[in-house]
């Protein structure tokens, strides 16, 4: 069956410019849309209760399931979003190219918290709607987090006295929906606590938790024997993380980063780590030079093979179902509480 659709652009009657984009007109119009398709295009898939919880969802609203996984080539994903209306990523790339191959594309979700894989500014001018699932994932990239605390402190589980958690800091640089797990869970391990978030104004938000805060990212890093990252990668944080930063860390320390590697000065981590002999890195996002680090700084660094924070079947059935129910949301009642680029 086709299907009847109009997007709804709006003009300046004087200028003929387009004029603001109204997702909720988008969300209208798509409604109307019969046969919808959504794509879930995973190269890391979700796990198959996930998939089968989105896929129920989908047909409940009467729309078709697409299921794109372990692709190995952009073509592939190219031409598959070539005539669906929403589509669900992980941290696969949905790029200027791809949103043009998607000529139907209405919403894409991103099933996560992250989402510079996803060139918003490129789906707005296409009045594409995006979106994110916050906090959906959030508990496996902690219970991570703290895992790779250990797995350090344990000389990496290999023969030798290694050292505990309990009485230590932990610095947590972000304190948003994974940060404060990070956090709740440091402080039932018996550690210290200290964070810094330069969104959020509020003393109360730490001191509620029992968290100190810090005054400054400076003194976060100087406090922190073990240092927790969840910044986003953005124009502003990427390669934020530099040489004065890690030399500050205190004798031992080790920095863990399961949010992007793109934060990471890598010039600036090799010198702190060639310099600091006692400072470690471990990481589920590899650095591009972790061949070299490996080489360089043996037992002091680590970093998996997959990018494995949110590598759970919680995590999958949480994000992939919030996923699925945001994109019926939208399309049935135009909700758009979770869109990233208004
Ligand atoms: C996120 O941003 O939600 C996490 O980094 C998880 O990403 P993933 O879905 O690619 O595992």
């Amino acid at each position: 069956m086709g299907f009847s659709y109009n997007m709804p652009t709006r003009r300046n009657p004087f200028s003929g410019d387009v004029l603001a984009w109204e997702p909720t007109a988008i969300a209208e119009s798509v409604s109307m849309i019969e046969n919808m398709k959504i794509l879930i295009a995973t190269e890391k898939p979700f796990a198959k209760k996930a998939v089968d919880g989105i896929k129920a969802i989908f047909a409940e609203a009467g729309y078709e399931t697409i299921l794109l996984e372990k692709y190995t080539d952009k073509s592939q994903l190219l031409a598959a979003v070539a005539d669906v209306q929403g589509l669900i990523v992980r941290s696969d790339k949905v790029t200027a190219e791809v949103l043009e191959a998607a000529a139907e594309l209405k919403i894409v979700v991103r099933a996560g918290a992250g989402y510079d894989n996803i060139d918003l500014a490129a789906a707005k001018a296409k009045g594409v709607v995006v979106m994110n699932t916050p906090g959906q994932n959030s508990n496996a990239v902690a219970e991570l987090a703290i895992g790779m605390m250990i797995y350090m402190a344990r000389n990496r589980f290999t023969a030798g006295t290694g050292s505990e958690l309990q009485g230590k800091t932990v610095g947590i640089h972000a304190y948003g929906n994974v940060g404060r797990l990070v956090g709740r869970k440091a402080k039932a391990l018996g550690m210290n606590v200290v964070a810094y978030d330069p969104f959020i104004a509020d003393p109360e938000a730490f001191e509620n938790d029992g968290v100190k805060q810090a005054a400054s990212v400076e003194e976060l890093y100087a406090a922190s024997d073990y240092l927790s990252l969840h910044i986003p990668a953005t124009e502003q944080t990427k390669k934020s993380i530099g040489y004065k930063l890690l030399m500050s860390m205190p004798e031992g320390a080790t920095l863990v980063n399961t949010a992007r590697k793109e934060v990471i000065d890598e010039d600036a981590l090799k010198a702190a780590l060639t310099e600091r002999p006692t400072l470690k890195y471990i990481t589920d996002i590899a650095p591009d030079c972790k061949d070299e680090m490996a080489e360089l700084f043996g037992s002091r660094f680590f970093a998996t093979p997959k990018k494995m924070g949110a590598e759970t079947a919680e995590a999958n059935i949480n994000a992939g179902l919030a996923a699925a129910r945001q994109i019926v949301d939208f399309i049935e009642n135009g909700n758009t509480r979770f869109q990233v680029n208004k």
